[in-house]
């Protein structure tokens, strides 16, 4: 495997992405928790970091530890940090080294530059240049106003890049890792879904034995494909709990309890739409909607989970960019965020936790799924949130408003179905508006409420623009909605992107 230190750069997550899509695995460390460094470990990256090596704080880090002991690449941070602490200067750069560069000069007899074009694109972003090299420094490639954009300490395998190969506007990025995963780590790219699956029921056996689990199911991705790993390597030790909290779409319970059940897992789904709705009465708090579900669920599943005799473990699909988020927020003890609520914490939170997906990115996880047999329809699934339908209205909850929403949506995601666009669109959902408006129907005035339609495209939610849906097929919806949905006589089109706006109306 291969190690990636990270000194808190926004790209260190794409590294890992990058060196994964090479089919070898890696791990991020934060740089200041070094792991065991043993004989399957590679090879070793620094990354980038949004501070200067000039700085009095900067983050420092042993590097004799790896340096002449293991390949080493350093980027952009790591690099000048690596030429500075040797000896050379690093200095505040006077021209522009954001964006697109071309390397001018290129030492292609290089190992880290095989393959590379002479006049190849690479991307830039630092605000500090590596001005003097020590004597031992070789350059290996420069553009026409950085002359280190790469280097090799002469004699050694340690390399330092100050551009970033891991984006998509390097152009030769992604040969510049191969070039340091495999010809200078020597790592077989044998990282795959089918290997991934193998490793992890040998693991999961020898760690659970004949232990009894318990795992929620939400219906989406992360959880389903948890279930189906554990539930190979252990059978019918895996407990699942699917809670209906009568905010789920409209027969998206039914139907998904009956996949789980056709996947052969051992399920319980609970009823607990009234207890939701109920609790949920007279509220109109976002915020306030979000903690009375969370405490819900707490109190629904841990009844559950007290069903199940003796059991020892609690699983969970957590996925690695959450590891990697709080790990950096709160130290890498951090395991479950707890949810505070009255009385400490409810006795599933006490259990051992057992998370077979925290390595895997979401793209992975969808491979990984898909190499296990999943349905399609489950693996590309729009994201939901856990709050459901409770946000997409607006305001206040009842159960004729989630009856109207649910159909309104229904009547949506069926028609993007149908047309194509489900599968282009990354989320889309109806929204409930407690606006009343005059419209006409036949001969009478009605005085009815607004269904927004919203449908957004994005990477991963952090950012995202609205969709391009034809008219055509936004006039068929609203169509359908105004003439099928009693108590709608109203549609109309979220055109708004993240940021400003959010994806989510609550
Ligand atoms: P926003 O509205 O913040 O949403 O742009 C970004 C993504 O997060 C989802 N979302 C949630 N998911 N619990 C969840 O599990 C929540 O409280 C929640 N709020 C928003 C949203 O659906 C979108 O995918």
């Amino acid at each position: 495997k291969i190690i990636i230190l990270d000194f808190g750069s926004q790209y260190t997550q794409l590294i890992a992405r990058r060196v994964r899509e090479l089919n070898v695995y890696c791990e991020i460390h934060p740089y200041n928790h070094i792991p065991v460094v043993d004989e399957s470990v590679k090879g070793i990256i620094f990354s980038g970091s949004p501070a200067s090596v000039r700085q009095t704080d900067a983050p420092q880090i042993d590097f004799n530890l790896f340096h002449k002991k293991y390949p080493l690449l350093g980027v952009c941070y790591g690099a000048q940090y690596l030429a500075y602490k040797s000896g050379g200067d690093v200095v505040p750069s006077t021209i522009r080294e954001y964006g697109r560069a071309h390397l001018h000069y290129v030492n292609d007899n290089n190992p880290l530059l095989k393959n590379i074009g002479s006049n190849s694109q690479v991307w830039m972003s630092h605000g500090d240049t590596i001005a003097e090299i020590a004597d031992d420094f070789e350059v290996i490639a420069s553009t026409d106003t950085v002359r280190v954009a790469a280097y090799q300490i002469k004699g050694t395998q340690t390399f330092g890049i100050q551009f970033h190969p891991e984006v998509t506007h390097s152009t030769d990025g992604k040969q510049l890792l191969e070039n340091f995963l495999v010809g200078i780590c020597g790592c077989s790219q044998d990282w795959n879904p089918d290997s991934f699956i193998d490793s992890t029921i040998k693991e999961l056996k020898e760690k659970l034995g004949d232990d009894k689990v318990v795992l929620g199911l939400s219906g989406g991705v992360d959880s389903s494909v948890a279930a189906v790993l554990l539930h190979k390597a252990i059978g019918k030790n895996l407990h699942c709990i699917f809670v209906d909290n009568g905010l789920l779409r409209k027969g998206e319970y039914e139907q998904v309890l009956d996949s789980y059940q056709h996947m052969g897992l051992n399920v319980r789904g609970i009823n607990a739409r009234e207890l939701f709705v109920g609790q949920l009465t007279g509220i109109k708090d976002p915020e306030q909607k979000r903690k009375i579900i969370g405490a819900a669920f707490i109190e629904v599943f841990d009844n559950a989970a007290h069903e199940v005799q003796d059991v020892k473990w609690l699983g969970q699909g957590t996925i690695y960019p959450d590891v990697i988020e709080s790990v950096s927020v709160n130290g890498p003890s951090a395991t479950i965020k707890s949810h505070h609520n009255v009385g400490g914490l409810p006795d599933f939170m006490k259990l051992k936790v057992v998370e077979p997906l925290n390595t895997l990115f979401k793209d992975e996880v969808r491979r990984v799924g898909k190499a296990l047999g999943l349905d399609q329809a489950l693996l590309g699934r729009h994201p939901f949130p856990g709050p459901g339908l409770a946000i997409r209205i607006i305001g206040e909850i009842t159960p004729e408003r989630i009856a109207i929403l649910q159909d309104a949506d229904a009547i949506y995601i069926n028609n993007l179905k149908s047309s194509g666009w489900y599968d282009k669109v990354w989320q889309a959902g109806a929204i409930f508006l407690p606006v009343q408006s005059v419209g006409v129907m036949g001969d009478e005035r009605t005085y009815e409420h607004v269904i927004c339609l919203r449908a957004v495209g994005s990477m991963d939610g952090m950012t995202a623009d609205w969709s391009h849906l034809p008219y055509d097929l936004l006039g068929k919806i609203s169509n359908e909605i105004i003439n099928n949905v009693k108590g709608i006589n109203r549609v109309v089109y979220d055109i708004s992107s993240k940021p400003p706006a959010t994806i989510e109306w609550e």
